[in-house]
């Protein structure tokens, strides 16, 4: 059988800092801006995160769910517990009216602005994500949420006909069960990479605890629907590598995440994840 957890290779779990020679001096990052002043740094429509010296302030809309931003904090909170470079979380707080999670400001660039400004360093970016990934896939956070609870609770919910949600909730059943510290949202948009290299990672809103080959299954369905179908291949194909993990093992899982992403996913994801998660193998 073959192995999906990374833990028995790859990079040394006590290792802080990650420092690939294609990140070294590419930092951008906000230099001059440690005054005082509040600062927005980024927008959507249902939150925006100011900078303010060094703390960082994540601020949710008034509609967003308070469960959810508490949920956020408290996945935060214990990943937080871990030997892993993510910043602290300093206060929750109501913020001019509104729920605001306060972190400490990471002075650095996020890696998806990396590999959006030197699209020569692409492999040795992907390289250095993998790396991370392995590296995040080794912890175990035993408090966290159940992977597979979750991704139960959303093929349920999922816009899919019965035949197809019973042979998924059939499939994940039958998958072997771990409990790997899984982000989620492994995204190079939740990378930030300080001057000296060290990489921190944000944004645990969706971590849980399971099986890692549904999280590469995860990234690698994240780089596809973001247009980057060739990346996707490759992602794939390194992590299988370096992590020992057969292909055909985190193709089992994507019929699953597809499902689980169908509940929130973009209009322009649609007709892709609903291709995948219908795979179904009657018999
Ligand atoms: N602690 C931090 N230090 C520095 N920058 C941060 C920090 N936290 C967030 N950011 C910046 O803000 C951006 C958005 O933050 P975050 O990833 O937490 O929000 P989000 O939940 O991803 O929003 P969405 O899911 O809508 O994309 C990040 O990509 C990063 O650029
Ligand atoms: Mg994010």
């Amino acid at each position: 059988m073959s192995k999906n957890d990374s833990s028995k290779k790859g990079v040394n779990p006590s290792s802080k800092t990650v420092t690939p020679a294609a990140v070294k001096g590419t930092n951008s990052g906000a230099e001059g801006k440690d005054s005082g002043e509040r600062q927005l740094i980024f927008s959507r429509e249902d939150k925006k995160v100011y900078r303010e010296g060094d703390m960082l302030i994540k601020q949710f809309a008034p509609n967003y769910s308070k469960a959810d931003i508490l949920n956020e904090a408290l996945n935060h909170a214990r990943v937080e517990e871990t030997d892993l470079n993510i910043p602290r979380i300093r206060s929750i707080e109501v913020v001019d009216g509104k729920w605001a999670i306060i972190l400490d400001y990471i002075d650095g660039v996020t890696l998806q602005s990396l590999m959006e400004e030197h699209p020569e360093k692409t492999d040795e970016y992907l390289d250095f994500y993998v790396d991370l990934q392995m590296q995040v896939l080794q912890h175990k956070v035993p408090m966290l949420n159940k992977m597979k609870d979750k991704f139960n609770a959303k093929i349920s919910a999922a816009d899919l006909d019965a035949t197809t949600r019973y042979e998924l909730h059939t499939r994940l059943d039958s998958m072997p069960k771990h409990n790997n510290l899984c982000h989620g949202d492994f995204d190079p948009s939740n990378i930030i990479i300080t001057a000296d290299g060290t990489p921190y990672i944000i944004d645990w809103s969706h971590a849980t605890q399971g099986n890692a080959s549904a999280d590469v299954a995860r990234s690698y369905i994240m780089w596809y629907v973001n247009g980057k179908e060739e990346l996707a291949e490759k992602y794939l194909k390194l992590y299988c590598k370096k992590s020992d993990t057969a292909l055909q093992y985190v193709q089992r899982w994507i019929p699953i995440v597809a499902a689980s992403r169908l509940v929130k996913a973009k209009p322009s994801e649609l007709e892709l994840l609903h291709r995948w998660a219908n795979v179904v193998d009657y018999e």
